[in-house]
């Protein structure tokens, strides 16, 4: 069975769509698209049916990341049975991910993203929406890391 992986941020239009496009990128490199799925939604329903923010498009693609995902809310009724890991990329979306959550099998599907940081000093992603260019880098850089550990712990 396809082991598969949910990123949740807020929006869906700049953590969680990065983190699926250098999630998939990793995937692709290892040659385990057979084994490994992933996709990404957000808490809220403010940018439902939007592509990704046009300047983390920007910061991503300049590393390679083609971001493609189109923005959609997260679906408690779906989305916990549909994945084996569901991450938030910061503490509120862990917390509404636990809010949301109905069994203790939803609950210990939750993960944060920096959990599989290998690289210290980073305890969540931080919401890049109302900052400058340099919050855009720090998603990635931070990211990258956290992508690597992720795989190591999903392909087992
Ligand atoms: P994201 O960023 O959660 O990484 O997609 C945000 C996108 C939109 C908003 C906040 C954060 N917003 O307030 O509209």
């Amino acid at each position: 069975m396809k082991k598969s992986v949910l990123f949740v941020c807020l929006g869906n239009i700049c953590r969680s769509p990065s983190a699926e496009a250098v999630f998939n990128s990793l995937i692709k490199k290892n040659g385990l698209e057979n084994l490994i799925e992933c996709d990404s939604a957000g808490t809220a329903a403010y940018h439902e049916g939007e592509p990704a923010d046009q300047r983390m498009q920007s910061h991503a693609i300049r590393r390679g990341y083609r971001l493609t995902s189109i923005a959609r809310q997260f679906d408690p009724a779906d989305d916990f049975d549909r994945f084996d890991y569901i991450i938030g990329m910061d503490d509120d979306n862990v917390n509404d991910l636990q809010d949301l959550a109905s069994s203790e099998e939803d609950v210990n599907k939750i993960y944060k993203m920096t959990d599989f940081c290998s690289q210290g000093g980073h305890y969540s992603i931080p919401d890049p929406y109302y900052g400058g260019s340099d919050g855009f880098e720090l998603v990635l850089d931070i990211l990258e890391d956290a992508c690597e550990g992720l795989l190591n712990e999903v392909r087992g």
